[in-house]
Order: structure tokens, then C-alpha cells, then sequence
């Protein structure tokens, strides 16, 4: 299969052919190989023109290759899997130089024809040396005819294949036109039998069949279809046969010989991801008893495959119970691919060309070697295309590759999130975008960008995962159409690389302020509640909230007595109160939560709870003349302080006692009473000069009548005002009790430094 030669002969052609003048050859445009037995030329689709034309000379005679003609003389025209035009001689075609058997020469002339009349005409030597020695009996299954060539036997050393007919049946002399060709046919509906038909090989040459003799061997050949050929349903293949005998006369001695010819004329089919090719292996007419393989080698694009190589690129021969089962993955290397989208759908069509040779040995026959062409095309099979994930966590990106395309799809542009990505401005950001080449001649494309790209969606799953998921689409480009087949990719990943928000609070002089710190998830998938309340805008301008945004946290002062803020206690160290602040998940429900207590230093302070106690602190300081907290009680002398300080004297005490008056008010109970200043008794004094309290601090507390008390905060006034308390009420926040009421703040501003 090497190349031999070709030689330009247009300098030697000039003076016999002066209507073709010679063009000289632009460079790879002519590929020419010598194979088993055939010639082979491809012509670079590149070069041909609109109209072009094959023609072959020997001596004065020229002729177009093509049609009936082509095929009765060995010729076969076409186009490969490549799209080049490629034409096939066989080394026994008509006008070929035959040299002792050994060597062949054909001149081929490509024609190329242009729309201004105008031709160019490229003439070809082929040459090619005997390489193969030829076997006593060759077939050939060309595309369009069917060859076989045998030995010429001389009758002495000849016993198998050829018989011995004694008497001549008919007169016949040496010379082919005298020669015989027996027929064999079918009879129509009589099963299994045959008849015999003979004819003269002038007669045999007007029904089509070429017959002719060289040196050493004799040779039949026939376009498919001929007359007197019939049709066999061999298992899974229609096979075409001629079944034939030549009789000849050789040194006065008349012999004949069987030139049957048998080939499966069945295209190849998908099976699975591959293409079968599915034909007898032992063919009717053309196998005898005692049939031993001698051989089987496969090749496609007019190479032979080594087993190494077709191992490598998947492709099987297997006998099934007598079929031979030859598989090609579906766009494997040796044919092409070729892509189209349908409905939306990515398909291929796969073109290879396949020859198979068979060499064996019978009892008729020392070797047989029969040789196969096929151009198989298996058209617009869907095709999946694998979105392979790639993507190793602890790389901080995602990796996602798609294969495989053929070269003839290239990538026009990425789609992410909806958004097209920008070459450009992507790089930046650390996406990557690559074409790969696959030993199979194949492509995939891979994507690769970073988890905290602004295109990757992220989720928070609770339990500190995060899922990032990349959505994007891949839009190809097929060429040469300018197809456009978008494929959609998702990968995503779970990540436990979550800092989840942390709350804390401090205490400032105005109140209390909670700090919310936004860790490293979408703070808008938190909703943060204050006191249980959620806060909004409503809320911020309700209670008076201050809002501040920084960078990595979201602080919220909360005026004391706001809404949101709850008293736990009043004691000697002040209002104990705090602010209870929460963070929940939107979507998992998790939840932060922070207490913050703060104390504020009162000086007086009435405090009315819902359980229907009532709590004061007053301060004597400044009465004149002095009062000694510690000489402080409630209307019931009995209730004495709590505790005491130099000044400040604090009671706590049940509506129900200490002598507290209640008065009845439409739907409300008014509650009251009184600090005042009552000195033990003297021993000397009796007690009824004991002097009316010169000190009195009014206390006083409503609560509904029915239903449930609620919270309320008041400042005691001195010096003592009569009663009606409270001095001031507003709307009840009505879902919390234990809050504190909403307060105005001019009013209930803390004194300074207390
Ligand atoms: C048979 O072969 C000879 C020489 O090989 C050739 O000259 C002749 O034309 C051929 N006959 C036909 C019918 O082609
Ligand atoms: C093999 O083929 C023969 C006839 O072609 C058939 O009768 C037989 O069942 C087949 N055997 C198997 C295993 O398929
Ligand atoms: C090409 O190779 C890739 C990777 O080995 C494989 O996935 C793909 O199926 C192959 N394609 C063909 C047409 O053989
Ligand atoms: C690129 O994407 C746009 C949509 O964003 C699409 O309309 C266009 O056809 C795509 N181009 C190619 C070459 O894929
Ligand atoms: C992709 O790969 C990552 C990392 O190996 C893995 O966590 C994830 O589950 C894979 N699958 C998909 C569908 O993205
Ligand atoms: C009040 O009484 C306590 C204990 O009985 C005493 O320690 C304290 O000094 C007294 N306070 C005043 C202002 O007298
Ligand atoms: C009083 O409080 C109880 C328990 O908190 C509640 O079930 C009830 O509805 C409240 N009644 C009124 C009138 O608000």
C-alpha cells in the first residue's frame, strides 16, 4: 500500500494530446496509493471545480469513468468520508498497461471544468508494482460491480477447480471469441432448482458482463444488477450472486471453470452505540467442504487496521453462528462525523468507508481472497453530550466539562445565571474557558469559576452547608452551516464553609444596642426580631431605634423603655432591664439568639407588673426637713422598705395589701397609695401628738377591671401632686407582656448621672 510513483507526463503527452493541454498541479491536491489490487487516486474536494470529469487513456482511446461503463471495466467513482473525490482501479480494469502481471500503469486525466467553457486538464500516471501475489481464485465486491479473476490452468498440473471434459461438446478454437459461459439461475417457483443457461462471451459482454483473459488468469466481472444474476436471503443479508462457469479451450483441450461471484449487498445499522455490519460468513456459491479461514483483516478510509489500532479505537469482528459480525463505535476515527441539530436535539451523521479482506482455503479452491468495499453512512443519530463534573471542593471552583464534539462544532458563547459571559471581564474574576483535544479526535470544553463568583447561586442548607450551584448554557456553533445547539449544564456543591451570623449586645447610656454580625451568608436570608418583633421600618421608627450598616455588622440601639425592650427588675443598682434579639433563617428556620442585660441607675421609679405588684424607689434626698429612708412606709405602717441607702428607700408590694385603695373607674381599677416618712415612736412622746407625715409620695397604678394587667413604668413626682396616676399612658403594646410600655421620652428620660 505505499505509493509507488506518479509521474507528470504532460511533457511526454504533449504531442498526443493536443486538445488536452496539461495544467501544472497544485500541490496536495492529488493523493495517489497503491493498494492489494487496485489503484488509488483521491482528488482534494478543495480543487473541484463546479463541474469537473475523470477520463483514462490507453493509447488513442479515452473514456470518461463513469456509469455502466465504469462499472463493467473495473473503475469506481465517488466520494470518501472526507468529501474528496476518490477513484478506485482495479489493477484487471480496462486500459490498464498490464505488464507481465506484475506491474500496472494507467494514465487518468482529471478534468476540471469551469462555467466559462473553460477546462483544465491534470493528466496521471499511475503506477503501481505487484505487492500481493495473486492467489489462484480473487474476488473483489466493489460498490458498484462484483470481479472474479482465477489462474489460467494448464491442463496437465491441474486437478481441483478445473475439470477435465472429454469429448468438446462444441467446437472451439484458442481464441476468446469461441469461449462458452454457462449460467446458472434459479427456476422460478421450483425450490432449489436451477437452470442452465449458455452463452457465447460476445453474448455475455451484450447482457454486461466483462470476460477477458490475461497472461495467467481469466477474468469475470459484472455492475450489480446484471441479467442472469439473482438474489439470495442469507440470514441477516441480501446477497447478490452470479453463478457461472467459463468453458475454454487450451492446447486443443476444452476446460472449464467456475467464476461464481457472491456479495452481501445489506448497508450497516446502529446497534446500540455501535454500527454493524452484519454478512455471512461463508457465502453461498462461493464456499466448498473442508473450508478453512485463512485470514480477515479489516480497514477503513483505504488503510488496513492493525489489530492494536482497531483494538484502540473499539472496533470488533465477531462470528455470531456463521454471521460475521464487524462493529464500529459510532464516530470512531477512520470515518467522519458530521453534526446537526434537530428539534433542538444534537445529532451526527457518521460517514466510513470499510473494506474487508477474507482469504481461505477449500476443497475447490488452494486460496480463495475476496475483497469488500463499503461506504456505509448512518444518518442523524441523536447523540447525548456529558456534562462531566469536575470539580474538586477544596479548590475553591467549579469545574465542569462538555464532551465530546467533533471538530466541526466549536463553542460560540456561555450563558450563567442568564447572563452571557464576557471573555473579557470574566478572566478577571478567575473564569476559564478551554477547548481540549481528545485522543479520538473529538473536543471538550471546560468551564471553570470560582464558588464565590457573583454568577454562582448560593443556599444555606443549615447545619453551616452551603450549596453553590452553577446554571449555565453552552451555545456551540456547527459549521459550516452556522447552526446554533445550546445545552444546558448544572453541577453544583455542598460546602460546610458557612460562618453563620453571631449576635451581641452592649449597654450605652441611651438604651441597649445589639450588634448583629453578618458572617459569610446572604444577610438578606436572615430576618432579625427584636423583643420578637421583627424588625422593618415600621418597627425602627416606632420605637426610636437608631440603625448603623458597617461592614461586617448591623448594630440597633434600642431606647430604654422602647418597644422591645423588657424589665426583669428595679433594685438598689437601678432598672434592670433587657432586650431579647434573635436571628431566624428564612428558609431553614435556624436560629441566633442573644440576651442583652443592662442596668440603669434610677433614682425613683414606680413600676406597675402584670402580676399586681407594685415596685418604687423614691429618694428622700433634699426633703426638708431630712427624712431617713430607713423611717419610710406605705399607707400600712407596717410596709416597710426594702432596702434602703443613705436616701433611697425601694418597696415592693401586692395591690391586694399595704393598705392600697383601689377605686373603681368606668372599666378600670385606679390603685393607690403612699410613701411616707414615719419616724419610729419616741418612748417620751405618746402617740397621738405624733405629727402628720410632712413627706408623701403618691403611688398609683391602673389596670382594667377584667382581663389582663399589663406593664407600665411611671417617675414618681415630687413633691407629692395628688393623685390621678398614671401621669401618662399610651397605646399597650398588647402581645408582650413584661415589656416595657411605650414611653415618652422627654418625660421619662433617665435623670443624668443616676
Ligand atoms: C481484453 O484484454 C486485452 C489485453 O489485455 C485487450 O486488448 C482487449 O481489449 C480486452 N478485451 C475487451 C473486450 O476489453
Ligand atoms: C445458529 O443458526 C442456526 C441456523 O442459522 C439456527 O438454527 C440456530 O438456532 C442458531 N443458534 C443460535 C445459538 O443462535
Ligand atoms: C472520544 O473519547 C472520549 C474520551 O475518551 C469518549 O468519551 C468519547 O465517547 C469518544 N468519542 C467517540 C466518538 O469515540
Ligand atoms: C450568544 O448568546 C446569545 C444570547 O445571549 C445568543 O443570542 C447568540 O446566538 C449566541 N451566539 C452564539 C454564537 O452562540
Ligand atoms: C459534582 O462534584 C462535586 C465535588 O466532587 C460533588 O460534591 C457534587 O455532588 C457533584 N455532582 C453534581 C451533580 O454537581
Ligand atoms: C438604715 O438602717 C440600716 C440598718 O438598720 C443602717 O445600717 C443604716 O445606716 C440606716 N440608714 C440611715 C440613713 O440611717
Ligand atoms: C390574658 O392572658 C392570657 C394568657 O396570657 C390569654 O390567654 C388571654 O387571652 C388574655 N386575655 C385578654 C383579655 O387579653
Amino acid at each position: 500500500m505505499v505509493m509507488y510513483y506518479v509521474t507528470w507526463l504532460w511533457f511526454i503527452l504533449f504531442g498526443l494530446c493536443p486538445s488536452s493541454v496539461p495544467d501544472s498541479i497544485p500541490i496536495g491536491m492529488f493523493r495517489t496509493e497503491c493498494h492489494d489490487r487496485h489503484f488509488w487516486l483521491s482528488i482534494s474536494s478543495n480543487v473541484l471545480g463546479n463541474k469537473f470529469r475523470v477520463d483514462v487513456q490507453g493509447g488513442s482511446e479515452v473514456h470518461e469513468v463513469s456509469g455502466q461503463w465504469a462499472a463493467e471495466c473495473g473503475y469506481t467513482i465517488g466520494f470518501d468520508s472526507w468529501g474528496d473525490l476518490l477513484l478506485r482501479v482495479s489493477y484487471l480494469a480496462c486500459l490498464v498497461d498490464n505488464q507481465r502481471e506484475t506491474e500496472f500503469r494507467v494514465l487518468v486525466w482529471f478534468v476540471n471544468q469551469y462555467s466559462n467553457e473553460e477546462e483544465k486538464s491534470y493528466p496521471l500516471l499511475l503506477a503501481c508494482p505487484l505487492q500481493v501475489p495473486w492467489g489462484p481464485r480473487e474476488l473483489v465486491c466493489e460498490e458498484n460491480y462484483m470481479e472474479v479473476s482465477v489462474l489460467k490452468q494448464s491442463p496437465p498440473d491441474n486437478h481441483i477447480g478445473v475439470e477435465w471434459v472429454t469429448p468438446a461438446p462444441v467446437e472451439l478454437d484458442e481464441g476468446l471469441r469461441e469461449w462458452r459461459v454457462v449460467f446458472r439461475i434459479p427456476v422460478l417457483h421450483q425450490e432449489g432448482g436451477m437452470r442452465e443457461e449458455t452463452v457465447p462471451v460476445r453474448m455475455a459482454h451484450l447482457l454486461g458482463y466483462y470476460i477477458n483473459t490475461t497472461d495467467t488468469r481469466i477474468l469475470l466481472r459484472c455492475p450489480y444488477g446484471s441479467k442472469l444474476a439473482y438474489m439470495l436471503q442469507w440470514g441477516v443479508a441480501g446477497v447478490e450472486v452470479v453463478s457461472a462457469t467459463i468453458m475454454y479451450k487450451l492446447k486443443w483441450t476444452l476446460l472449464t471453470v467456475d467464476m461464481s461471484m457472491a456479495c452481501t449487498m445489506n448497508q450497516a445499522q446502529m446497534d446500540g452505540s455501535d454500527v454493524l455490519w452484519s454478512l455471512p460468513r461463508n457465502l453461498p456459491a462461493l464456499f466448498h467442504p473442508s473450508f478453512i479461514e485463512r485470514g480477515l483483516k479489516l480497514g477503513v478510509g483505504g488503510r488496513y487496521l492493525s489489530e492494536c489500532v482497531a483494538h484502540q479505537r473499539g472496533y470488533q469482528i465477531q462470528d455470531n453462528n456463521g454471521t460475521l459480525e464487524i462493529r464500529i463505535p459510532f464516530g470512531a476515527e477512520g470515518g467522519t462525523v458530521k453534526s446537526h441539530v434537530i428539534d433542538g436535539r444534537y445529532s451526527q451523521s457518521y460517514f466510513v468507508d470499510v473494506f474487508l479482506l477474507r482469504e481461505w482455503k477449500d476443497a475447490a479452491w488452494s486460496l480463495t481472497r475476496q475483497q469488500i468495499f463499503r461506504a456505509f453512512s448512518i444518518r442523524h443519530v441523536p447523540r447525548p453530550i456529558t456534562v462531566i463534573n469536575l470539580t474538586v471542593p477544596s479548590l475553591g471552583e467549579f469545574s465542569v466539562s462538555l464532551c465530546c464534539f467533533p471538530p466541526d462544532v466549536s463553542l460560540g458563547n456561555v450563558t450563567v445565571a442568564g447572563q452571557p459571559v464576557v471573555w473579557d471581564e470574566m478572566e478577571r474574576d478567575g473564569v476559564s474557558l478551554s477547548q481540549n483535544p481528545l485522543p479520538n479526535n473529538t473536543y471538550s470544553y471546560l468551564l471553570r469559576i470560582p464558588f464565590s463568583h457573583p454568577l454562582v447561586s448560593q443556599k444555606y442548607l443549615g447545619d453551616w452547608l452551603r450549596r453553590y450551584t452553577l446554571s449555565g448554557v453552552f451555545s456551540f456553533i456547527l459549521t459550516p452551516d452556522g447552526e446554533i445547539y445550546d445545552h444546558p449544564a448544572t453541577v453544583e456543591v455542598d460546602l460546610q464553609d458557612v460562618v453563620l451570623p453571631k449576635l451581641e449586645g452592649e449597654c450605652t447610656v441611651w438604651g441597649v444596642r445589639v450588634l448583629a454580625y453578618y458572617g459569610n451568608i446572604d444577610s438578606s436570608e436572615w430576618s432579625l426580631y427584636v423583643g420578637g418583633m421583627r424588625l422593618d421600618w415600621d418597627l425602627v421608627e416606632l420605637g426610636g431605634f437608631s440603625l448603623d450598616a458597617q461592614e461586617h455588622f448591623l448594630s440597633v440601639e434600642v431606647p430604654l423603655y422602647a418597644h422591645g425592650m423588657a424589665f426583669e427588675g428595679l433594685g438598689m443598682q437601678g432598672l434592670l432591664v433587657s432586650v431579647f434579639v434573635n436571628l431566624v433563617h428564612l428558609e431553614t428556620a435556624e436560629e441566633q439568639t442573644h440576651v442583652q442585660r443592662c442596668v440603669f441607675p434610677v433614682r425613683e421609679l414606680l413600676v406597675c407588673l402584670p402580676d399586681g405588684r407594685m415596685v418604687v424607689m423614691v429618694d428622700t434626698a433634699g426633703i426638708s426637713p431630712p427624712v431617713n429612708p430607713n423611717h419610710t412606709a406605705l399607707l400600712d405602717p407596717a410596709c416597710r422598705p426594702l432596702e434602703t441607702d443613705h436616701s433611697r428607700a425601694l418597696f415592693s408590694f401586692h395591690i391586694d395589701s399595704c393598705g392600697t385603695i383601689a377605686t373603681y373607674d368606668g372599666d378600670q381599677v385606679i390603685y393607690r397609695n403612699e410613701v411616707r416618712n414615719m419616724p419610729p415612736f419616741l418612748p417620751h412622746l405618746r402617740p397621738l401628738s405624733q405629727p402628720q407625715p410632712h413627706y408623701r409620695v403618691p403611688l398609683g397604678c391602673v389596670h382594667p377591671a377584667n382581663g389582663n394587667r399589663s406593664l407600665s413604668i411611671y417617675l414618681p413626682s415630687y413633691p407629692p401632686t395628688p393623685l390621678p396616676l398614671p401621669l401618662k399612658r399610651t397605646h399597650k403594646t398588647a402581645s408582650h407582656t413584661g415589656h416595657l410600655e411605650d414611653r415618652d421620652q422627654k418625660i421619662y428620660s433617665l435623670p443624668a448621672g443616676g
